[in-house]
């Protein structure tokens, strides 16, 4: 099979067409024929070895296993499945995220893929995986868990202000829509030539960060999902209300152990506040996953007691609540990605 691998770190000229033996699904895990993939920060990150942090997990002067096809966004048809799949079928359409996707054919642990829904085109499907999951994982980090919800003759409670930096990215245009279908007041910031498309995907507010600087005013938002890397935590702080979250998911730029610095930063500052500052790797784990509801306890359980003390947000961690890919009614084409919908 056709496969792209990197034999040292550098840029797109390291990249070569091999022949490659074909994989072969172990346990747990589905053999997809890739049919489109697309390109993250994720993998210019593992492409570059930078920063060089990156080389700890991926090999020191070369990406690791060699001959390790590039590429994490997958969309495609199940193979074949390894001992003990049981979520899917050979022949099945599915997208996800894995390592190998720049491949004819790629293995992906069964918790890394979801079916796809009905109507996708493949290459929509094959932009979905990484910045999907990161962003629906990194509004629930912000404890976004759950849409809006009041019984009858409850007052509607008020909707958590969300802001998005970066919100034209990848992450950011799902984050954009996540957000809103959760019910929340979304602020985007993007550049001028993104602002209309922010504005389509459903933001309430959009600031044009070439000329307005977001971190000025005063307190004003519940959960910032930051996604540029270049703003400084105390700039952020000074915008988020008393027990807001602020959520990092930009690393910002460094050669060294620039995402090692930050995360350490919101570390100490988030334990000296009633305020959250964390800064979060995307997992793949099928309790991120649209359609796999979050279980109570554990981190939604509580996020909603400390919603609950706090009267931050009047969210609910869902019993059964998740996004739905399979429903059509409920899937809507944006400019750039997908929208799935929110059961
Ligand atoms: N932690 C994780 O697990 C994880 C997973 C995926 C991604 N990430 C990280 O998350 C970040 C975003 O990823 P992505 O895939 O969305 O990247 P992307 O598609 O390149 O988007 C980045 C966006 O940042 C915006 N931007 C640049 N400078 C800005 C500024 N000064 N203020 C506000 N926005 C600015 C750009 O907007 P304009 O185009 O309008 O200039 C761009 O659309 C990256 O740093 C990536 O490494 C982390």
């Amino acid at each position: 099979m056709k496969s792209i691998v990197a034999t040292t770190y550098g840029g797109p000229e390291v990249l070569r067409s091999v022949d490659a033996p074909p994989p072969v699904a172990a346990e747990g895990q589905v053999l997809v024929r890739v049919a489109a993939s697309s390109v993250n920060p994720l993998d210019w990150h593992e492409l570059r070895g930078r920063p060089y942090l990156v080389r700890i997990s991926r090999g020191l002067r070369a990406p690791k296993p060699r001959g390790q096809a590039m590429g994490s966004d997958v969309a495609g048809v199940v193979e074949s499945v390894g001992a003990g799949v049981s979520r899917f079928a050979v022949g099945d359409a599915v997208l996800g995220f894995g390592l190998g996707a720049w491949s004819e054919l790629m293995v992906v642990g069964e918790a890394g893929l979801v079916r796809m829904p009905t109507g996708l085109p493949m290459t929509d499907a094959g932009g979905v995986g990484v910045a999907a999951i990161t962003a629906l994982q990194g509004l629930r980090r912000g404890g976004l868990v759950a849409p809006l919800t009041w019984g009858p003759g409850e007052v509607e409670p008020m909707r958590p202000r969300v802001l998005i930096i970066g919100a034209a990215g990848g992450v950011g245009t799902f984050a954009v829509q996540i957000a809103k279908l959760l019910g929340a007041h979304v602020t985007a910031v993007t550049s001028t030539r993104n602002l209309a498309l922010v504005a389509r995907l459903g933001a309430d507010d959009v600031i044009d960060y070439t000329t307005t600087e977001v971190t000025e005013g005063l307190p004003r938002f519940d959960l910032i999902l930051e996604l540029a890397g270049n703003r400084r935590v105390r700039d952020l702080a000074r915008i988020l209300t008393p027990t807001g979250s602020l959520v990092a998911s930009g690393a910002p730029r460094g050669q060294w152990i620039a995402p090692l610095t930050s995360m350490a930063r919101l570390a100490i500052r988030s334990r000296f506040s009633r305020r959250t500052f964390a800064s979060f790797l995307a997992k793949r784990r099928r309790r991120g996953l649209p359609g796999r509801p979050h279980r109570r306890g554990g981190r939604a359980q509580r996020e909603r007691s400390r919603a609950r003390q706090s009267h931050r947000h009047a969210l609910r961690a869902p019993r059964t609540v998740g996004l739905r890919w399979d429903d059509p009614a409920t899937v809507g084409r944006t400019g750039q990605h997908v929208v799935p919908g929110i059961s």
